[in-house]
């Protein structure tokens, strides 16, 4: 099969307006490409811009220069319902502060990225729980938020993420809160994802997550270098 491209960002420019002095430049030319079928691994010291990379990706924060393709498609010049749409079509999000709505229960905040495309129906409510079984979370399925531990937030986050199957995957440090069991499962469904066709990009520390990498940057003065 040849190569299908699914993302390709070039000359990524973000800058931040800091308190005093010149604005702080994250991201400073960054390029990345990613195929179908690619876990790619995104590393970085804290600071070095990679949630920012991510959500400039995502289509969440305008760059300041450069641009960002879906497919074939360039989607960082669009509208910001044009966006939307793109990002529903393309994109699952693993956010670092998972961003769970907290009036809603577990099993209503994985359904969430339903509502807003395909519905809620049978089949999603269905795929939903055994998600959430999946990851060991299908007994807080009526729980809010609040009443979660970090991690079963990560994993209700994580569930959200993948409910629509998205041929994009982006997930922020997915990990950071789980122990290594739980860690290590939600990194197997990540490589399970690219194996049967998907695209993830995945900021992670975890060695288990480089190796099982197509392709493994290092986020440094903004822009990506091949590890
Ligand atoms: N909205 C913002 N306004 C100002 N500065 C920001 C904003 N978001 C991020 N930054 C700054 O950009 C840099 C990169 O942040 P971030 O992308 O969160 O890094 P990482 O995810 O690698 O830890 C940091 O110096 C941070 O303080
Ligand atoms: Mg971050």
């Amino acid at each position: 099969m040849p190569p299908e491209p699914v993302l390709h960002a070039r000359g990524l420019v973000k800058r931040f307006a800091a308190p005093s002095g010149p604005p702080i430049e994250v991201l400073a030319g960054a390029e990345l490409t990613v195929q179908r079928g690619e876990l790619v691994v995104i590393e970085g010291p804290s600071g070095s811009g990679k949630s920012t990379l991510l959500n400039v990706l995502g289509l969440l924060e305008d760059a300041d220069a450069g641009e960002v393709r879906f497919g074939e498609r360039t989607v960082s010049a669009l509208g910001r319902v044009a966006k939307s749409r793109e990002r529903g079509r393309w994109l699952g999000f693993v956010f670092q502060s998972f961003l769970l709505l907290p009036s809603l229960t577990a099993l209503d905040n994985v359904l969430l990225a339903a509502r807003y495309t395909t519905g809620v129906d049978a089949e999603r409510r269905r795929r939903a729980m055994i998600l959430l079984e999946r990851f060991g979370v299908a007994e807080r399925r009526d729980h809010h938020p609040a009443q979660l531990s970090g991690g079963e937030q990560q994993r209700v986050a994580f569930c959200r993420a993948v409910l629509n199957d998205p041929p994009l995957l982006l997930a922020d440090e997915p990990t950071g809160n789980l122990d290594d069991a739980n860690g290590a499962a939600i990194l197997t469904a990540l490589r399970d994802r690219a194996r049967s066709g998907g695209a993830v990009i995945v900021v992670s520390h975890r060695p288990d997550a480089a190796r099982g990498a197509d392709a493994v940057f290092t986020l440094e003065r903004g822009r990506l270098h091949p590890r």
